[in-house]
């Protein structure tokens, strides 16, 4: 899929269908997240992929909306550690899988997190580990033809502010 129109054509899809993603996708979408760019190159990341059902229950706890995460084909919460922007790496990470999933035809959510301490326990995250995000994944439960429209289509529909609402230019 051409990278603009991937980025113009995806949303945020928090219902996804339960089915567990096939190996190969998921290696996929963890390899976008390793490859992404951080500062200093550091790599501040981990991402941690809940695999037994007790396991994104006690995840579920920590997020604002819960019901994301049972209803996903697969989960990956995002700690980071170190110094320096590593929320923002984090969050290019993160970019990075949406997009690589989308290209895919998968949807996929960010789950902000409401409890740091019960998601840092159930990700068994180390002392110096920070949780940034978990990322919920799936088939589609009503899949979407990226290439139904273009770009300027897309963008035209989103559901966001206007461009001059968000771009300043300074002399
Ligand atoms: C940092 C971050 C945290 C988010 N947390 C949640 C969340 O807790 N629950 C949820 O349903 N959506 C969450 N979202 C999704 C946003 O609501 C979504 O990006 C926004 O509404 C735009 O959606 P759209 O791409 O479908 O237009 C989060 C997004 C970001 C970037």
């Amino acid at each position: 899929m051409d990278t603009l129109l991937a980025i113009a054509s995806r949303r945020d899809e928090r219902r996804t269908l339960p089915e567990p993603l096939p190996d190969d996708v998921v290696s996929r979408l963890l390899d976008a997240g390793r490859l992404s760019g951080s500062s200093r190159n550091a790599q501040p990341w981990t991402f941690v992929v809940p695999t037994s059902r007790e396991r994104i229950e006690r995840l579920a706890e920590a997020v604002y909306v819960p019901e994301n995460l049972r209803h996903a084909g697969l989960v990956v919460g995002i700690l980071v550690s170190g110094k320096g922007p590593v929320l923002f790496d984090g969050g290019r990470a993160a970019q990075s899988m949406l997009l690589a999933a989308w290209a895919e035809g998968l949807a996929s959510c960010p789950n902000g997190i409401k409890d740091a301490d019960v998601a840092r326990a159930a990700l068994d995250a180390a002392e110096d580990e920070t949780p940034v995000i978990v990322l919920t994944f799936g088939r589609p439960e009503r899949p979407r033809e990226a290439e139904a429209r273009t770009v300027e289509e897309w963008s035209a529909r989103a559901n966001r502010k206007p461009i001059d609402a968000v771009v300043r230019r300074v002399a």
